[in-house]
């Protein structure tokens, strides 16, 4: 199609030409569950041939199922990168085949003439909102903060920390006195936020509890009632992501204040490649999407429903 329609605009029956190979990372949490059925759609209205492959949280399996996608010859690559490092050797691949890649989500450490473009928000700013949030929130209290970090060596717990990390500088009354990973999952927010309670005094000791994304909050918040007490009064909960059962927590009362995260990276990936195949046209390494700050003061149960639909 590239080759015969070199010059012009996209049309239905070239979209319909394309197949484009999706290493997921797996399903870790509800968003990560939305981007996948968005990616589905997205592909079906356009005509696009979608080989899916999940690598079950494993970089190993997002390696080969890289480079099946290359021996069958298709046309572009869709990758959500699991974590940062170590994908220098199979992008090559990929540049030597002529196949574009185009990042979803996350970035990579690698030169960035390895990929076509990447479609991701400004995960620094995520954490930056998210803290931000809090310290106004907080005032001049003193507030013990504790942090459930997502995937190690993942760019978004990598860069939800640091933009944290910044809005709190030099607000000396907010600091996080325990923080460790809970893998973006429910299950592991729930049982690390149940040791981070006990070691601090059945969670008296603490104010806020900041998780890299609503999965792990949702499962913080069960451990918090577990425990007798009321999240979102006596522990404050940030997170990001905004899907739609942090909005239920937010009606609740449960939860305090969510960074949005649209699921929809594909549709963006989609408009560039075939621009990309049509007519050559290259686009911006970095296509950003927004981050919108949520909290109990936007009608939480107004977007919830808003939100079925797209993709959750
Ligand atoms: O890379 C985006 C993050 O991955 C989402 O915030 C999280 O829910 C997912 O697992």
């Amino acid at each position: 199609c590239s080759t015969v329609l070199a010059v012009g605009l996209v049309t239905p029956a070239m979209a319909a030409d394309l197949t484009v190979g999706f290493s997921q990372i797996g399903s870790e949490s509800g968003w990560r569950a939305a981007e996948t059925s968005v990616t589905k759609q997205q592909a079906e209205q356009r005509g696009i041939n979608l080989k899916f492959a999940d690598a079950q949280q494993k970089q190993e399996n997002q390696i080969k199922a890289i480079r099946s996608f290359i021996a069958q010859g298709v046309d572009a690559i869709f990758l959500a990168p699991v974590v940062a490092t170590g994908w220098d050797a199979v992008l090559k691949e990929a540049n030597e085949a002529e196949i574009p890649v185009i990042l979803l989500d996350r970035t990579v450490d690698a030169p960035d003439d390895l990929y076509l473009t990447a479609v991701t928000s400004d995960t620094v700013h995520e954490g930056k909102v998210a803290g931000d949030w809090l310290v106004q929130d907080v005032g001049d209290k003193p507030c013990n903060i504790v942090e459930l970090q997502g995937t190690t060596g993942s760019s978004p717990a990598i860069n939800r920390k640091k933009g944290f990390e910044q809005a709190l500088a030099g607000h000396d009354n907010l600091k996080i006195i325990r923080s460790q990973t809970g893998d973006f999952t429910r299950t592991k927010g729930k049982e690390v936020m149940e040791s981070f309670l006990k070691a601090e005094d059945g969670g008296k000791n603490i104010c806020a509890l900041y998780a890299h994304n609503d999965d792990m909050a949702v499962g913080a918040i069960q451990a918090i009632k577990e425990a007798g007490l009321k999240p979102g009064t006596d522990i404050l909960v940030v997170s990001v992501d905004a899907v739609p059962d942090i909005f239920k927590a937010l009606a609740a009362g449960e939860a305090n204040a969510t960074v949005e995260l649209t699921p929809n990276m594909a549709g963006p990936a989609f408009d560039a490649l075939e621009k990309f195949k049509a007519d050559g046209t290259v686009p911006p390494k970095w296509i950003q999407t927004e981050s919108k700050l949520y909290t109990q003061a936007d009608d939480p149960m107004k977007v919830y429903e808003e939100k079925k639909g797209l993709g959750y």
